[in-house]
């Protein structure tokens, strides 16, 4: 098992609410002093069916309009709050209780129907129960409404607005094309999350009055009808959210008014046109985590109106064009996870009011420059994961207002500024995996009482870390101080209660972990690192196998120590259970079979032994199984479990014997399989064969025996790379047929995805805020020309046969030759004759 450094990204999503905010702000109703009693009584009798509840209402500027409504004063209704009337008449046409901390339910009898010259109600934000939705609503965004919008609402034709955008409603049956065929007047449409899950209708883009169109996360899908982005008075577009829905964009008109263009998280793609340079009131464009890819065109650089351009997470190349120095407007910058041509941050500067910038893996070589000295409003700046040279410069602490500063995995140098600890109201602070020199006092980081988020694996600590703790100790959620020379357990820890990710691996901290750490994040941690560490107990199990504590823990590493005793059991949360590379001993609980959300389990190289225990087939989500180099006795149980997961098994060097479990013909997704240095007594299991993405196989040193015969299908694996049956006994002749058949080594140059060099699996978890993701590869040993050698990682496009030592006679078939891709070729000591074929 080899484990590349961690990756940790975290998951901060733009705030794009405050803009949209002031967008909407020009639309606030206006109030007239004019109101008949009637009215005024049916907007009395609403107020009292519903209770005033705080937590009603999710906008923290929401306030009880209502408490204002008063029958006392000359029942003046059109100058009550969020009620509008009519110009020069005397009727309410308008209410905006949005956001108003509204609890109670909503029913069609609700005095509201007595304003029959009703013309907009905006109740968003409000709690209803979960009433059902009554036809005669119009504006109903983030309300607790439920189901299916009611057919009623089709037969108002001349509905310019709606808005039921945060329900819990579906729009399926009559669906969204049946809404915009009948409601042709529209000019504002919210929709976001309501269930639509169809494709967008190509009749949306006769909707000619149309200037809001907001379809965020409606489950759409099939190909976005381009025609959309052309329509005449289109100011708002959003469909961000909506994985399945694919599309392109069009060449832009000079006359095109989009202000607001929005698809991020979409299956967006192809590349930008250069004329979007000809949108000039656009302010926010945001086409993060698509699949867009060639030049950014300068044009871009014309957009000088835009305050928001996220590009991030796409797969554009080339330069970032320097024309984006001409976007002064600028507030949020966002151009992470590129494909970038190398180049230097140069061209920031004259951006002074850039609040958020973020700038990670878009390949940036050279220095901070000084010009960056002048975006003093930068709240957040991240250049992370590039190859940042020079020194961290001192003026950074000048940047009060930072909240988060991430310049970790680049390659500074020199020592840390101590005026970055001055940054009082940074939340987020990485500066891992660089050259920095000296020690650092973790003490003077610890006085950030607002850090949530540290990061400092590289970085050597002083000592002594004086801080224990008091009130104003930061309250940290995720901490990483690998490799930060760590002698012991910093003492501070003891007070962090809501931690959710916490490494300390690559240390030298010693001894017993003390009892005090299952009281970190119990009920909050869900990723644990001590590897590579000289840990040797848990300091309250000494006897019985440890059931360790923590409630949501997800990731477990306790790799790479010098643990003794029993092995440990993770919580039932578990996922992903590392512990190889101990001295563990005694056997392996049966109180394993209970961790039913496991997916990983490496507990190779201890000295475990005994039975395994047949209830492992319990473990229904398990993909990876490593136990290689234990003392495991007796049977290989059956695993198998419908529907398994199992990608990868490795129980070699240990002492199995019998027969490999015949239920592995149903692990559909098994892609490598060793078993080998045990005592299996067995026939080929040809049986395997079936396995459609079977890639790696050895059966290595074992009591294997009797011909290999024949393949069942001439297709029997059809994905084997690598097969290693040496020191065996098997006999009779070289298996010509399956050579045949092992159609994946005919391949000259097997090509994968560029990505994966090496053969193996992620383990990936995601928690509420942080995501976590780490390649395992696979480690084989094999014979590699006359010499046992260790392969840490398995090339990706390897081919290997290994028939060596057994006992096959007769002469070597013309048909090894055309299994082109072969780089390794063992036949040695058997009884073979004949030529070897050229
Ligand atoms: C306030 O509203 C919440 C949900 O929005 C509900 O759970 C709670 O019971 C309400 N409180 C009262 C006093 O009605
Ligand atoms: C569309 O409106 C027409 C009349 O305005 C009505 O007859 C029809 O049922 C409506 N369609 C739907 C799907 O409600
Ligand atoms: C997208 O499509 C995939 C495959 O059809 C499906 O599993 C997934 O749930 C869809 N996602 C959404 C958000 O609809
Ligand atoms: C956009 O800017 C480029 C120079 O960067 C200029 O040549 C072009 O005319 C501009 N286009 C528009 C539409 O303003
Ligand atoms: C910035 O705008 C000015 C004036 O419109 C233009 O002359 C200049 O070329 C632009 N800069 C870049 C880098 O495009
Ligand atoms: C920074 O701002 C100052 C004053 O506003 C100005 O004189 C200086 O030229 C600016 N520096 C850069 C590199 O733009
Ligand atoms: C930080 O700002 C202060 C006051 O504006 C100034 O005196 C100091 O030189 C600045 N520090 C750096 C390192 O630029
Ligand atoms: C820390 O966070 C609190 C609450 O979010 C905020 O009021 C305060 O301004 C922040 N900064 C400092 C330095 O405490
Ligand atoms: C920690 O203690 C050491 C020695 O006792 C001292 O030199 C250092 O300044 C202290 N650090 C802090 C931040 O108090
Ligand atoms: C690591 O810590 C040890 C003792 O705690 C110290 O002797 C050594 O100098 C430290 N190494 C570095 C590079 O700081
Ligand atoms: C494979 O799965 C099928 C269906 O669940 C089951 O009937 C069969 O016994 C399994 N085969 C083996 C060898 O376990
Ligand atoms: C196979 O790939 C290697 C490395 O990419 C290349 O050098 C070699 O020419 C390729 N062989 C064939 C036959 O394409």
């Amino acid at each position: 098992m080899g484990s590349s450094m961690c990756l940790l990204i975290s998951m901060r999503l733009l705030f794009f609410l405050s803009i949209f905010h002031y967008l909407n702000s020009c639309s606030s109703l206006s109030t007239q002093p004019l109101c008949n009693d009637f009215e005024s009584f049916a907007l009395l009798q609403f107020k009292q069916s519903f209770k005033i509840n705080v937590s009603a209402s999710s906008n923290p500027f929401a306030y009880p309009k209502i408490s204002s409504w008063n029958s006392g004063e000359r029942n003046d209704c059109c100058s009550w709050e969020g009620v509008l009337c009519d110009r020069g008449a005397d009727y309410v046409i308008g209410l905006d209780l949005s956001s108003s901390q509204l609890y109670g339910s909503f029913n069609s009898s609700s005095s509201l129907f007595h304003l029959v010259y009703l013309q907009k109600l905006n109740l968003a934000d409000n709690d209803f129960n979960y009433s059902q939705i009554s036809p005669s609503i119009r504006y109903l965004s983030n309300s607790a409404f439920s189901g299916q919008i009611p057919p009623e609402i089709f037969e108002l034709s001349n509905l310019v607005s709606l808005d039921l955008s945060l329900n819990l409603l579906k729009l399926q049956k009559p669906g969204l094309k049946s809404l915009v065929e009948n409601l042709t007047s529209l000019k504002h449409l919210y929709l976001g999350k309501v269930n639509i899950s169809s494709p967008v209708p190509h009749t949306l883009a006769n909707l000619s009055s149309l200037k809001s169109l907001g379809l965020r996360g409606c489950e759409l899908y099939g190909e976005f009808p381009m025609e959309i982005f052309k329509l005449p008075n289109l100011q708002l577009l959003r469909v961000r959210d909506n994985e399945n829905l694919t599309g392109y964009l069009p060449e832009f008109h000079s006359s095109n008014p989009l202000r607001i263009l929005c698809l991020s998280n979409t299956g967006f793609s192809g590349k930008l046109p250069d004329s979007i340079g000809n949108l000039k009131p656009l302010i926010l464009f945001d086409i993060s985590t698509c699949y867009f890819s060639g030049l950014v065109p300068t044009s871009l650089g014309n957009l000088t109106n835009l305050i928001v351009l996220s590009l991030s997470s796409n797969k554009f190349s080339g330069q970032i064009p320097f024309s984006l120095a001409n976007l002064t407007q600028l507030s949020v910058l966002v151009l992470s996870t590129n494909s970038f041509s190398a180049q230097t941050l140069s061209w920031l500067a004259k951006q002074t009011k850039l609040t958020i910038l973020r700038l990670g893996e878009t390949n940036l070589y050279g220095g901070i420059p000084s010009s960056l000295k002048n975006l003093t409003q930068l709240t957040e700046f991240a250049v992370a994961r590039n190859q940042l040279t020079g020194q961290i410069p001192p003026w950074l602490g000048n940047l009060t207002q930072l909240t988060l500063l991430e310049l970790g995995i680049n390659k500074f140098h020199g020592s840390i500024p101590q005026s970055i600890c001055s940054l009082a109201n940074l939340e987020d602070l990485s500066l891992a995996e660089n050259n920095l020199s000296g020690r650092v006092d973790l003490d003077l980081f610890l006085k950030l009482k607002n850090l949530t988020e540290l990061q400092l694996s590289g970085v050597h600590l002083s000592f002594p870390i004086n801080s224990t703790f008091n009130a104003s100790t930061p309250k940290l959620k995720l901490l990483v101080l690998e490799a930060c020379n760590l002698t012991e357990f910093p003492t501070f820890l003891r007070s962090q209660r809501e931690l959710v990710f916490l490494s300390l691996s690559n240390n030298k901290i010693q001894g017993q972990i003390p009892n005090w750490i299952f009281n970190i994040g119990k009920q909050t941690l869900s990723l644990l690192d001590l590897s590579s560490n000289f840990l040797t107990t848990f300091e309250s199990f000494n006897h019985t196998p440890p059931i360790l504590p923590w409630d949501c823990l997800l990731h477990l590493d306790l790799s790479s120590n010098k643990l003794q005793g029993s092995l440990p059991i993770p919580p039932p949360s578990i996922a992903q259970y590392i512990v190889s590379n101990n001295k563990l001993t005694g056997e392996m609980s049966p109180l394993f079979c209970n961790l039913s959300s496991i997916v990983m389990l490496y507990l190779s190289h201890n000295n475990l032994g005994g039975m395994l225990p047949q209830c492992l087939s319990k473990l229904s989500n398990l993909e990876v199984l490593n136990l290689q180099g234990n003392n495991f006795r007796g049977i290989l149980p059956e695993i198998y479990v419908e529907e398994s997961r199992m990608i990868a098994i490795d129980v070699s060097y240990n002492q199995l014997e019998g027969q490999v479990p015949r239920s592995l013909s149903n692990c559909t997704m098994l892609e490598i399989l060793l078993v080998g240095n045990n005592r299996f007594s067995d026939i080929f299991p040809s049986w395997l064969g079936k396995l459609p993405r079977l890639r790696v196989l050895s059966l290595q040193s074992n009591g294997f025996h009797s011909a290999i015969g024949k393949p069942e299908s001439s297709l029997d694996f059809p994905k084997l790379q690598i097969i290693d049956v040496s020191f065996n006994n098997f006999i009779g002749k070289l298996p010509h047929e399956h050579f045949q058949s092992w159609t994946s080594m005919k391949v000259a140059n097997l090509t994968f995805d560029k990505d994966n060099a090496y053969m193996g699996v992620v383990a990936r978890i995601s928690s509420a805020s942080y995501r976590y993701s780490n390649d395992f590869s696979y480690t084989l040993e094999m014979t590699n020309k006359g010499i046992m050698t260790l392969y840490e990682k398995i090339q990706d496009h390897l081919v290997a046969i290994d028939l060596s030592n057994n006992k096959f006679d007769g002469e070597i078939s013309e048909v090894i030759g055309s299994l082109k891709g072969l780089h390794l070729l063992n036949l040695s000591n058997s009884i073979l004759t004949g030529p070897i074929p050229s």
